[in-house]
Parts: C-alpha cells; structure tokens; sequence
C-alpha cells in the first residue's frame, strides 16, 4: 500500500518584527487589548518591496526540499495555499515553479483560507496514495501585511494578521504505520461572507444587460472608487460568529480524525491548531481535556498567519524537538468559507 509521508518540512518568517505598540501608531489600540483576546504579543511582516507571497514560499521551500534530500528536480508536483496571491491570476504555484526551476509540472493554487494547508495536503496524499506522483511539494504562504486596514476602522482584523510560509515536501512511502493516516474536509458556505475579502470580484455589482451600462458603471464593475473609500477591499469579519463557529467546528474535526483511526485524544503527542487566536486554542485544549505539552502554539509570536499557520507551527514543534519519530501528530484548522479541516500522522 502505497501511502504518504512528510519527508522535509521548512519556513520561513520575515525579519520585520511588529509588535502591539508599534501598531497604536496608526490605530486606537493597545498591546493590553490585542493579548488579552487574541494571545498576539508581535507578528512579522514582509519586507515592502523586496518579499512577496511567492519570495517567502521559496525559501520555505528550499528548506523543505533540502531536508527532504532531494532536489527541485525531484519535486513532480506542487500544491499551493494562499489567500494573498501575488496575482490575482495566475497563481503562486506558477511562481514557485518558475523560481526554483523546477521541471514542466503541474501546479495547484487552493483557495480555503486558514484551513488551506490542510486541504492541500489532503490533496496531495491522495495523488500520492493514487500513485500518480511522488513527492509533492505543498506550500502555505501568505503576506497579509498588503492587504489590511490599518485604521481604526479595521483594527478587529488588522491586529490579528502576520507574514510567514511554511511548506513541506510529501513523498511515497510504503512503510507501514507511518505517515498521513487520514484526512478529513468539511465546508459550510452558509455564512461564507462572515469572514471574507469580496473585492475586487466578479459578483454582480449591477443588474442588467451590458449594453445598457453607461461608461462609470462598466468601469466600476470589478473596482471602483466607491469602494476603496467604504474599505471594501479589505477583509472584513465578524469576529465574535467566527469565534462561536470555531470552538466547536475544531473539536468536532479533531475527533473525527481520532475516531476513523480508532485512537483517542490521550493518543495525541501533538496537536498543531491553525493558529486563529490563543483563546481558540486553550477553549479546544479544554474542551478535549489536552495537556499543554500535547498542544503547540506560536500565535504569541507570529500573529495568524492563515495557510502559513499549520507548517509554520509544525516545523517549529519539530525543530524544538518537539515532535520524534513515532508520534501521533493531528493538524487541525478553521476558517473563511466556513471551511475546517484536519490530517492525523505518525511521524
Ligand atoms: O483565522 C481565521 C479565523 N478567524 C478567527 O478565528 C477569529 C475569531 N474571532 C476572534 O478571534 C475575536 O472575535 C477577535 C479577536 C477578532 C475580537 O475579539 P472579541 O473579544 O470578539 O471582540 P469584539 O469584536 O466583540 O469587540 C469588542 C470591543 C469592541 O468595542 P465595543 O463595541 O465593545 O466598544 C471593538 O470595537 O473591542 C473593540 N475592538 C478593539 N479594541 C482595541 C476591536 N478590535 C480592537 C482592537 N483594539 N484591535
């Protein structure tokens, strides 16, 4: 039975340390209000100019690539996550082929926001169990810094965000028991624009036939100035419904994964949540009765990072040692969409 395995994991997080006080400079905040609901102390942002969502992705990368023993040469396939494209189109997995010089494959851009890690490697493991290749590169990156509202305005939103990417390179394997068990997908659109950046979009903005817009309203259709001047193309959240959503959507996937592999929480060594905000975490570290060595957070220093949060946090635990040889490792995410997931591994 062919299954599949992490082979190399790497990050990468940008030198610009921004903590809560340097962003009182440009909103009504405070460092006491930001850690007190979200755990966030300081996040990373991306160098303005030199560092984009694909630059970071790439040097995660090389890091995974590297540790995986192999070359970009090697790589047959690659899977990308990210909300914050360099493009609107094409997307970053293009990119990263390009960068690295990799041969003429196939390339995947994922669009499920905080969850999309998972999805991609739920994704990749089952081209890898099919067979059909490999080692698969699969990427989380995102450089959210470009793309928030740093005025009081979005303060609920803006605060929580950093920059960051993490990838890993998934590889055949035929050794037993190890590896990505099983993974487990899920999605509720009911709410999709709870949590959402609706432009620039193609949905309707005016009603009618085409012939009959005058000139402003055919310019106006995929963005206009009306709304840059009301912030609609920033994300925007309704925090607390998202919150409601995620503490129980993060259990609920969490013992999902346990019960289709016949395990239980006390078999978890390590549970990687994406990283949404600290209060989420310990309510699901709770709610599971979790000790805290069996549960790894780094939000404190890195902010939300969305795709990037699952590998980021990963690599971390693993590169403290955190994780062996052997341990039952559950990744589990939320967010936009509403969509959740998790993956259970032995490493
Ligand atoms: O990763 C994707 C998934 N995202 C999530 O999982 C996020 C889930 N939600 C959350 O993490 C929390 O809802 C937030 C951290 C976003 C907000 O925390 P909250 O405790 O739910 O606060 P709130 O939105 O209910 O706002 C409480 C107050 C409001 O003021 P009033 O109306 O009570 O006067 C906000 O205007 O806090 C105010 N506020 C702020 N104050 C200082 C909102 N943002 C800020 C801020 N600094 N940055």
């Amino acid at each position: 039975m062919i299954h599949s395995r992490i082979a190399g994991i790497g990050m990468y997080l940008p030198k610009n340390v921004v903590t809560n006080h340097d962003l009182t400079r440009y909103m009504e905040t405070s460092d006491e209000w930001i850690q007190e609901r979200t755990g966030i102390k300081e996040r990373r942002y991306a160098d303005r100019t030199g560092e984009t969502t694909t630059t970071m992705a790439v040097a995660a990368a090389t890091i995974a690539i590297e540790r995986a023993g192999i070359t970009p040469g090697d790589i047959d396939f690659i899977v990308f996550a990210t909300l914050s494209p360099d493009y609107y189109f094409p997307g970053c997995g293009v990119l990263v082929q390009r960068a690295l010089k990799m041969k003429e494959i196939g390339a995947l851009d994922i669009r499920n926001q905080c969850s999309g890690f998972v999805y991609a490697i739920s994704v990749a493991d089952q081209f890898i169990k099919s067979g059909m290749y490999k080692n698969i590169l699969v990427i989380g990156s995102e450089k959210h810094s470009f793309g928030l509202d740093f005025s009081t305005r979005g303060r609920n939103v803006s605060v929580i965000f950093g920059d960051g990417a993490g990838a890993v390179v998934l590889q055949a394997s035929t050794a037993a028991g190890t590896g990505i068990l099983s993974t487990h997908l899920h999605s509720d659109g009911e709410s999709a624009e709870m949590l959402a950046m609706c432009n620039p979009g193609t949905h309707a903005n005016h009603w009618g036939h085409f012939a009959d817009f005058n000139e402003a309203q055919i310019g106006d259709m995929f963005m206009s100035h009306a709304m840059i001047d009301n912030a609609q193309n920033y994300p925007n959240m309704d925090g607390p419904a998202v919150f409601k959503k995620a503490i129980v959507k993060f259990p609920e996937v969490i013992l999902e994964a346990l019960a289709a592999n016949n395990l239980t929480t006390a078999d978890i060594n390590m549970l990687i949540p994406h990283q949404a905000n600290l209060r989420i975490a310990q309510f699901v570290q709770q709610k599971l009765a979790l000790r805290d060595d069996q549960v790894y957070n780094n939000i404190q220093h890195y902010g939300n990072t969305t795709a990037a949060s699952v590998p980021i946090a990963l690599c971390e635990a693993w590169e403290k040692g955190l994780i062996e040889k052997g341990d039952l490792v559950c990744l589990a995410a939320f967010g936009s969409g509403f969509t959740w997931a998790s993956a259970l591994l032995r490493w």
